[in-house]
């Protein structure tokens, strides 16, 4: 069943062109890659799925809504989350805290709402505590709980953004470029802890990855994009397997 559907979908900054006429339906339950060369419009689309930047054109329908021109804490409260490929957490707090805003479901009051004690629906202060101390320990981040999170290496700060994603239960989550600045151990183990938590809690995730490798062991499906287009979707050895997807990275290396 199609969770997110984007049809003929575009994005300008003015002059620029970042998103081209893409296409792509998204599966409830599926792990689906987007990859692409520096430039290819993977940020720029997941920024238009969440409202964060305006489409030009197109339609993006998720759980049979359209959202395209929703504001984004609407879209957020609708059970889509993301991560940044920046990462955007509050540095001032401890990683502990910042994790624990993620139970809030509207992200951008998670503060506030942890201020005056508003727990998910039906559940104590105690247990969204509780339950931020097993997230931090499914991602090897225990020894880091009173961390203020600006003072980490980007790596770690990227593993308590996908912590803080996940707490909230999104029916969908996009993830912009999640393992980077990651050692290949710490990678391996994020991708394991993420994939198991999504299965079970019926989380669908979009990943955007530059390295087809990564992908490799977590997408069941992946799309490439080129230049602000669609360039093919299949699956990680089909896509490994096909010229245009060989030429636009041969490019992008040349
Ligand atoms: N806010 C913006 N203003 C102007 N141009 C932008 C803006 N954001 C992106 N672009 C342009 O849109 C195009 C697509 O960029 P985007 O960041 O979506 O690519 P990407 O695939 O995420 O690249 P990367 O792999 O480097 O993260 C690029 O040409 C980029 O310069
Ligand atoms: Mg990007």
């Amino acid at each position: 069943m199609a969770l997110l559907e984007i049809n003929a979908l575009s994005v300008r900054f003015g002059g620029v062109a970042a998103v081209t006429d893409v296409s792509l339906v998204i599966n409830s339950g599926e792990i689906h890659g987007i990859i692409g060369p520096n430039g290819a419009g993977k940020t720029s689309l997941i920024n238009a799925v969440t409202g964060m930047v305006a489409a030009h054109s197109g339609s993006i329908r998720f759980a049979d809504r359209e959202i395209a021109g929703v504001a984004p804490h609407l879209i957020s409260s609708v059970g889509l989350g993301r991560t940044f490929q920046h990462v955007e957490l509050f540095g001032d707090r401890s990683v502990f805290d910042n994790v624990l805003t993620g139970f809030y479901r509207h992200q951008s009051y998670g503060l506030l709402a942890a201020a005056l004690r508003l727990g998910k629906a039906g559940q104590s202060e105690r247990q969204t505590r509780e339950q931020t101390r097993l997230l931090l320990e499914a991602f090897d981040l225990t020894v880091y709980a009173d961390t203020r999170a600006g003072l980490l290496p980007f790596g770690i700060q990227k593993r308590v953004d996908i912590a803080r994603a996940l707490a909230a239960e999104p029916k969908l989550l996009l993830l912009d470029e999640p393992i980077s600045g990651m050692s290949e151990a710490e990678a391996e183990a994020a991708v394991t802890t993420m994939r198991m938590l999504a299965r079970e809690h019926g989380i669908t995730l979009v990943v955007v990855e530059h390295n087809m490798h990564v992908l490799m062991n977590l997408a069941e499906r992946v799309t490439v994009l080129n230049q602000g287009r669609w360039l093919a979707s299949g699956t990680p050895a089909e896509m490994q397997a096909n010229t245009a997807v060989i030429e636009a990275y041969l490019g992008d290396a040349a």
